[in-house]
C-alpha cells in the first residue's frame, strides 16, 4: 500500500503496451502501477515512475520487484511457471495464479484441459516424433497446422505443414510441439471477460478478430451477425474463467468454422489486443477491470458506448515519408473523431507501434475510417 494515499500498489511484470495502458487505467484510481521493465525505453517504462529494470526469468528481480506491491499480475506470459509458483509461496498475492496462467502459457496443457472439460477444441496431438505427425496428417489430412507449445505469439510459433516432412526441422530442435487440424475458418472471434477473487465475472460483447499473416490487424465490436452463438461464446468464456479460476482479464480466442461452430484457440490471462476497443468503446476498458480484478473491486459496467467500435493495429511501415508527428496532423485534420494510441516505440517495418479506434453508428463505416487512419499512420498517406 502507498502509504501517503492509502491506495494499492499493483506490480505488473512486462513492460510493454499493455503495461502502459494500464498505468494509464490507473492514473484515475489513484492506484500505483509498479512495472517489472526489461528495459528503460519499454512503452511503461517510459511513463510509469516505479519501473524496476529487471529480467522476468530471475526470480532475484522478481522478488525485489513484488516486495512492495500489494498484489502482482502480468503484461504477458513468459515469466516461467516455477517462479510463479515460488513468488505465492513467498507470500506474495499473485493474479492469475500459476495454477491458472499455465493454460495460457503452454499450448499443450490448455489443450489437455479444455478436452477434460469436454469444450470443443480443434483435433489434436502431441507431436512426440515424424511417425506421430505422419500419423496425425492421417487421420485428419494435410495441412496440418503445428505450434510451439510455449513462447509463440503473433503467429511466431506456428506452422502450416503440408508434409510429414515439414515437421522434420521443428522436430530437430526438439521443442515441444502440438498438432492441430487446420480449421476451415469463417472468421476469428474474442470473448473477453474479467474475473474477480470474489468470482464476479464481467463479460463484454464477442468481437471478431481479422487476423493477417498471424498478426491481428483489426477487430470489429461487436461481432456482426451473432445471435445465440454471441451468448454461446460468452458462456464458454466464463464457464472457463470460472473452472481454471482465472483472476484478471481472460481473452478466449475462437474459430468459427464454415458450419458455424465455435472452437477454442488459445487463452490469454491478460488484457489483450482484442480488447483495446474498450478503452473508448465500453464504459470500463479492459485495463481497468484488470485492475479492479486483481485488486478483488466490484467489477465495471461492459455495455458499449457505441453501436459500432473498430479498432485496428497500426504496424510501422517502410522508412522515409513524413514523419510520424506530420502524419499524426493530417490524420487529425481528416478524422478528428479517430482516436490514436501510440506505445512510445521506435518504428520498425512490421512491428506493432500504435492503435486507432473508431466509434460510430455504422459498422463498415467506422471500419473504414479506422483501416484508413491504420493505413495513413504506417505509409504516411491513406
Ligand atoms: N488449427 C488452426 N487452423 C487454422 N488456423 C489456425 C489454427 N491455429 C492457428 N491458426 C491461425 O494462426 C493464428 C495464430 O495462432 P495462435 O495459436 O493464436 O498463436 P499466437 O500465439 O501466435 O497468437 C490464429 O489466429 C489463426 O489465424
Ligand atoms: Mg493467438
Amino acid at each position: 500500500m502507498d502509504r501517503r494515499t492509502g491506495l494499492p500498489v499493483v506490480g505488473m511484470v512486462g513492460g510493454g503496451q499493455l503495461a502502459r495502458m494500464t498505468q494509464q487505467a490507473a492514473i484515475p484510481l489513484g492506484l500505483t502501477l509498479r512495472v517489472l521493465s526489461a528495459r528503460p525505453d519499454d512503452g511503461a517504462a517510459l511513463v510509469t515512475p516505479q519501473t524496476v529494470l529487471g529480467e522476468h526469468t530471475s526470480y532475484e528481480d522478481l522478488a525485489g520487484f513484488a516486495a512492495p506491491c500489494d498484489v502482482v499480475t502480468f503484461d504477458h506470459e513468459h515469466v516461467p511457471t516455477a517462479l510463479v509458483e515460488k513468488l505465492a509461496a513467498d507470500g506474495h498475492t499473485v493474479y492469475p495464479s500459476a495454477a491458472a496462467l499455465i493454460h495460457a502459457q503452454d499450448k499443450l496443457v490448455m489443450r489437455e484441459r479444455l478436452a477434460a472439460l469436454g469444450l470443443p477444441v480443434p483435433r489434436w496431438a502431441p507431436a512426440a516424433d515424424a511417425a506421430a505427425v505422419a500419423a496425425f496428417g492421417t487421420e485428419v489430412g494435410w495441412p496440418l497446422v503445428a505450434k510451439a507449445a510455449r513462447g509463440g505469439y503473433d503467429g511466431k510459433g506456428v506452422w502450416v505443414l503440408d508434409t510429414a516432412a515439414d515437421a522434420d526441422d521443428l522436430l530437430a530442435h526438439g521443442v515441444p510441439l502440438l498438432l492441430e487440424e487446420k480449421v476451415p475458418l469463417r472468421r476469428e472471434l474474442s470473448a473477453l471477460v474479467a474475473r474477480s477473487p470474489f468470482g464476479q465475472v464481467g463479460a463484454w460483447p464477442v468481437v471478431e478478430t481479422v487476423q493477417r499473416g498471424g498478426i491481428c490487424v483489426e477487430v470489429l465490436a461487436p461481432a456482426r451477425g451473432l445471435a445465440a452463438a454471441g451468448a454461446e461464446a460468452q458462456e464458454l468464456a466464463i464457464t472457463l474463467a470460472d473452472r481454471l479460476g482465472v483472476v484478471g482479464v481472460l481473452a478466449v480466442e475462437l474459430f468459427e468454422t464454415h458450419t458455424g461452430r465455435l472452437l477454442v484457440n488459445e487463452l490469454a490471462m491478460r488484457p489483450h489486443n482484442s480488447g483495446h476497443w474498450t478503452i473508448e468503446g465500453s464504459r470500463t476498458s479492459q485495463f481497468e477491470q484488470h485492475l479492479r480484478a486483481v485488486l478483488d473491486y466490484p467489477l465495471g459496467v461492459t455495455a458499449m458506448t457505441a453501436p459500432a467500435v473498430v479498432m485496428a493495429n497500426v504496424l510501422g511501415g517502410e522508412p522515409g515519408g513524413p514523419s510520424l508527428d506530420e502524419r499524426l496532423h493530417h490524420l487529425f485534420a481528416a478524422d478528428p473523431a479517430i482516436r490514436v494510441h501510440l506505445y512510445g516505440k521506435q518504428v520498425r517495418p512490421g512491428r506493432k507501434i500504435a492503435h486507432v479506434t473508431a466509434l460510430g453508428d455504422d459498422l463498415d463505416a467506422v471500419r473504414e475510417r479506422a483501416a484508413r487512419a491504420a493505413r495513413h499512420l504506417r505509409d504516411g498517406h491513406s
